[in-house]
């Protein structure tokens, strides 16, 4: 019987205790052990990006890393980003644009563009290009991968520059700015 050791770790904000094989790699903890089945396994040599999760909040490939390297800290798996819904722009683009057939890219697809729209907001097409260069796509093709991940850096620009003219207007109004000058006197 191969040896286990113990390892105390959260996974989706939730705290689990287990005991796994020390050569089990993570991905394989995270699909086998807690049934956290949407990372995959590709190539399993760390080149394809289908086993992509996030671990201490660095997107790292669940194939190169062993379940006890965890231990202690914090995962986070493609079921954790689209439960919490901030990647819902990104998962309505990627259907809307077509950028996914079969799906088995898809999850470190998304894990990665997710880091990309928070590492780098303005990034222009060509960095988008390079940045998910990392991800292999066996049947979609990457253009229409791109395109997705444009559509909501594009959307997400939009959104900021409404927030910040909707904040000037507010903070210009002649209501505020009354109440301004009369707490300075
Ligand atoms: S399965 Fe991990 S990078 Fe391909
Ligand atoms: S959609 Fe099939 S591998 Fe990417």
């Amino acid at each position: 019987m191969t040896p286990t050791r113990p390892i105390h770790l959260t996974v989706n904000g939730q705290a689990h205790r287990c005991a796994v094989a020390p050569r089990q790699h993570l991905v394989d903890f995270l699909r086998e052990d807690l049934g956290l089945t949407g990372s995959h396994l590709g190539c399993e040599h760390g080149v394809c990006g289908a086993c992509s999760v996030r671990l201490d909040g660095q997107v790292v490939r669940g194939c190169l890393v062993l379940a006890v390297q965890a231990d202690g800290r914090s995962v986070e798996t493609i079921e954790g980003l689209t439960d919490g819904g901030t990647a819902r722009d990104l998962q309505d683009a990627f259907v809307a644009r077509n950028a996914l057939q079969c799906g088995y890219c898809t999850s470190g697809m998304l894990m990665a563009a997710a880091e990309l729209l928070h590492a780098q907001p303005h990034a222009t097409r060509e960095e988008v290009r390079v940045w998910m260069s990392g991800n292999y796509c066996r049947c979609t093709g990457y253009q229409a991968i791109v395109d997705a991940v444009c559509d909501v850096l594009i959307s997400r620009k939009a959104a900021e520059v409404l927030i910040s003219r909707k904040t000037a207007e507010v903070l210009t109004s002649p209501k505020i700015a009354a109440g301004t000058q009369r707490a300075a006197s």
